[in-house]
């Protein structure tokens, strides 16, 4: 059932696409560290697996960013009848999730250019990845590949999302070092504008506390959300680490630092051709 992409990622990656590259040269790398780093995401995948429907038998079933692979399993041992692929533009995710669990399909590919064709999937699931895509683009290619009545269950993140840490880092220095994103409204109004039809959407904080602003960083680099591009920012000398610490301890709770992400946990369907 699969069209793999078998060029590498730096041909699958258009010239203009240089942001791609670079964060599939960032996943890419976190492949063998991101699992022990990945406590909310782990929490955020399992909110997200609630919106899978339990009286469907899909036959075919697609993750998009399945990075490691941890949440795709969850996934096939949520429907254990489903053909399931987990699709990943880092290549280095999609070769650890290939040797950890080789009972699955996996390839390479953009979530904007789906390597599938019209009406192949009834279910695609995502979780915290698109994010990182236009969803106007996602939106079109999640209803092409699937089949009337298909669901796309998933997350991704809005404006706020790591707000202490873009509040660090503007006592710092000027430079961008956290992801903007959109708004819940925008991108509800998104989805309302598309061909996919509404069942619910909404937007909750989960949060994640560390001990210091050191583990924060580290944690950040093992799951390959390089905050602190060297090119931009050169290295990150000491005076600008105390720096950063001493903006965050504003932050601080008696659970420690936190880190804020803004989630959407949302639920389209493709509507039945009458
Ligand atoms: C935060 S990780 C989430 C992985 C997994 N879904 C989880 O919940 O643990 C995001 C993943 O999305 C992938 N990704 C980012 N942009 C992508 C794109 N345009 N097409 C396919 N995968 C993409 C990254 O390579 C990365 O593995």
């Amino acid at each position: 059932m699969l069209e793999r992409v078998t060029s590498s990622v730096a041909e699958a990656c258009r010239p203009e696409q240089a942001d791609k590259r670079r964060i599939a040269v960032n996943f890419s790398r976190a492949a063998s560290t991101y699992d022990v780093a990945a406590a909310l995401q782990n929490r955020v995948a399992a909110r997200t697996m609630l919106g899978l429907p339990s009286n469907r038998k899909p036959e075919f079933v697609l993750d998009l960013g399945s990075g490691t692979g941890r949440q795709t399993i969850q996934v096939a041992g949520h429907y254990p009848q489903a053909s399931v692929v987990g699709l990943d533009l880092a290549m280095g995710m999609a070769a650890h999730a290939r040797s950890c669990f080789p009972q699955l399909d996996w390839c390479s590919g953009d979530i904007e250019h789906l390597p599938f064709k019209d009406n192949r999937f009834d279910v695609v699931f995502s979780s915290l990845a698109i994010q990182w895509c236009s969803l106007n683009r996602v939106l079109e290619e999640v209803h092409r590949v699937l089949k009337p009545g298909g669901l796309f269950v998933f997350s991704t993140l809005a404006a706020g999302t790591m707000h202490e840490l873009k509040r660090a880092w503007g006592q710092v220095d000027p430079h961008v070092h956290v992801n903007d994103f959109d708004t819940y409204s925008a991108q509800k109004h998104c989805v309302q504008q598309s061909d996919c039809q509404l069942h619910s959407f909404r937007l909750q904080t989960e949060t994640i506390y560390y001990p210091s602003v050191m583990q924060l960083l580290r944690d950040m680099k093992a799951l390959g959300v390089n905050t602190v591009p060297a090119r931009q920012n050169g290295l990150m000398s000491r005076h600008r680490i105390l720096k950063l610490q001493e903006a965050y301890e504003v932050f601080r709770t008696e659970k420690g630092l936190p880190l804020s992400y803004e989630v959407i946990y949302g639920i389209v369907h493709k509507p039945l051709i009458i």
